[in-house]
């Protein structure tokens, strides 16, 4: 008994000890955290649960057979969060450089696989080298075992993913399949090719950061939601993260009250919209002052800026923000706020999450470039998630909803529950200016009957009263009342049941 008991804690100390003191150090050096670290920064203090670390890998090739790490360079287990259950696995740089073995894929399927069971999120901290070289296909059949089971957990739980290291080559896809991914600047970077092999194809010289860093996925690729300046920020931002998220589809996201009165006015507010309805403001403002303690949780703060998105809570109910935002192109619909926005509304829809949009937007972008990447396929991504979407949708246009983009943007006919505007709302199918441009073209040459043509239209269509009249529009509300009547929306919409018809699954244009 007592010798079992020794081998027991060599085993463990041999596993905690990772690929030893020397790699440690230069982990640390990288100023990078490792495994276990990570893990207990994740999870509240004590509460994780490690599993297989006595897990070995079975290569006997490139001399493997006396090389072995117990754990094989993946911690995995699961722990609270906030007092909420979640499952994680962390790749251990130290080991193999984190590269992925068939045993190490097993440990991870055995996460996923046991969180589906329960109903509880993944998050995956990646820090790896890629496919174990020394294993050939097995490590590649490990990888699709995983990519088979992100795509199964797909809607089912959360899954997030934490780039903390290199993750290249197909290794890429396992993440892409995620909900989420936050990436921390300089230390982890992602690509499906790397520079080398970029500069023998495409003759581009590009350095590891610029081709697939965290600042090139959150602002040029769109592939990352946030970049964390390091391992302990990050961490600590996942945590908080964690916190809006339901654990499964069945559940509702945690009600966390709070001292911010659901009926709360803010008369800032009435003086947001400029008077002039070409010039800008900062949607961010509107949603900072109607969420609960001004606490918004933006994603893609960097990547098509022209719409905003991120979670809040209203009345202590987590909700999903999408806003066009006037400050970066007008607001208006392109192919990337299109895909930006639509991949966070069907997010909320899988976890019953409501949807609260702001309308402040003149269109689609027009030209060449919008067009010929596909923007006719794009913009329906957005049009066909709200569409589909039966959660709760509550939506305020704050100025303009012009043309097709009045459509999509949760409008009235896509089942929107509630929609509101602001008294200064112009809702139509284009501007004044290009609108009297198009029906009274033999007036061209005459400014100053153009210039009353488009004061008719203005004074006929550039107000909320027409689709008020209509019922598109549920009340036209005070700017600095809009928290109280989303709050009591949403009150109203606590058991909301909708359900689309069955089918095996709707073909979203991809
Ligand atoms: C086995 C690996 C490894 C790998 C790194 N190591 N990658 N072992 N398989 N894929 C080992 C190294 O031998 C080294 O061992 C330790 O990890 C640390 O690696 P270093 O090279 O010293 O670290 P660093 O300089 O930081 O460079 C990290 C790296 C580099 C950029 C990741 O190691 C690298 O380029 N590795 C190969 C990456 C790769 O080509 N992977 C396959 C990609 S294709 P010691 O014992 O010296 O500490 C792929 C396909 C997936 O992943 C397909 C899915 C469908």
């Amino acid at each position: 008994m007592h010798d079992i008991n020794e081998q027991l804690e060599r085993k463990r100390a041999a596993a905690r000890q990772g690929g030893g003191a020397k790699r440690i150090a230069a982990q640390h050096a990288k100023g990078k955290l490792t495994a276990r670290e990570r893990l207990e920064l994740l999870f509240d203090e004590g509460t994780f649960e490690e599993w297989d670390m006595f897990v070995e890998h079975r290569c006997v090739d490139f001399g493997m057979a006396d090389n072995k790490v117990p754990g094989d360079g993946v911690v995995i287990g699961y722990g609270m969060i906030n007092g909420r259950l979640a499952f994680a696995f962390s790749q251990d740089f130290t080991v193999f450089g984190g590269a992925l073995s068939e045993a190490h894929a097993e440990k991870i399927c055995k996460v996923m696989d046991q969180a589906m069971k329960v109903g509880a999120p993944v998050i995956g901290l990646n820090d790896s080298g890629g496919a174990r070289i020394q294993e050939g296909v097995a490590s590649l059949g490990g990888y699709a075992d995983v990519f088979q089971r992100n795509v199964m957990a797909s809607g089912v739980i959360p899954q997030i993913s934490m780039i903390m290291g290199p993750c290249a080559g197909g290794a890429v896809y396992s993440p892409s399949m995620t909900d989420f991914i936050f990436m921390v600047k300089d230390s982890s970077y992602m690509f499906v090719t790397g520079p080398e092999v970029v500069k023998t194809v495409t003759h581009e010289e590009v350095t590891a950061e610029e081709l697939g860093g965290a600042t090139t996925h959150t602002s040029k690729s769109g592939v990352a939601d946030l970049a964390l300046d390091n391992d302990v920020e990050a961490l600590l931002m996942l945590r908080r993260f964690f916190n809006y998220l339901p654990l499964n589809n069945r559940e509702k996201p945690p009600v966390r009250p709070s001292g911010d009165a659901a009926d709360r006015l803010d008369l800032s507010l009435d003086t947001l919209v400029p008077d002039n309805a070409n010039k800008p403001y900062d949607i961010k403002e509107l949603i900072v002052k109607v969420v609960d303690d001004g606490d918004f949780f933006e994603l893609q703060p960097d990547y098509a800026a022209n719409i905003v998105i991120g979670f809040g809570r209203m009345g202590g109910q987590t909700v999903g923000v999408v806003a066009n935002n006037p400050l970066v192109l007008a607001g208006c619909l392109d192919i990337k706020s299109s895909i930006k926005a639509a991949r966070f509304v069907r997010f909320c829809d899988a976890f019953n999450i409501p949807v609260v949009t702001f309308v402040d937007v003149p269109g689609f972008m027009p030209g060449t470039a919008q067009e010929y990447g596909g923007i006719i396929k794009h913009g329906a991504k957005l049009l066909y998630a709200y569409a589909e979407c039966t959660v709760p949708k509550i939506t305020v246009i704050t100025r303009k909803a012009y043309g097709g983009a009045y459509d999509v943007m949760a409008s009235k006919h896509l089942r929107g529950d509630v929609n509101f505007a602001w008294p200064n709302a112009e809702i139509a199918v284009m501007g004044a200016k290009g609108a009297v441009e198009i029906i009274f073209r033999e007036d061209k040459g005459d400014p100053a009957k153009l210039a009353a043509r488009e004061a008719e239209y203005k004074a006929r269509f550039a107000n909320p009263f027409v689709a008020g009249a209509r019922g598109f529009i549920d009340d036209v509300i005070q700017p600095h009342e809009t928290r109280k009547r989303i709050c009591r929306s949403l009150t109203m919409l606590r058991d909301k049941k909708l359900e689309n018809p069955w089918r095996k699954h709707g073909n979203i244009p991809l």
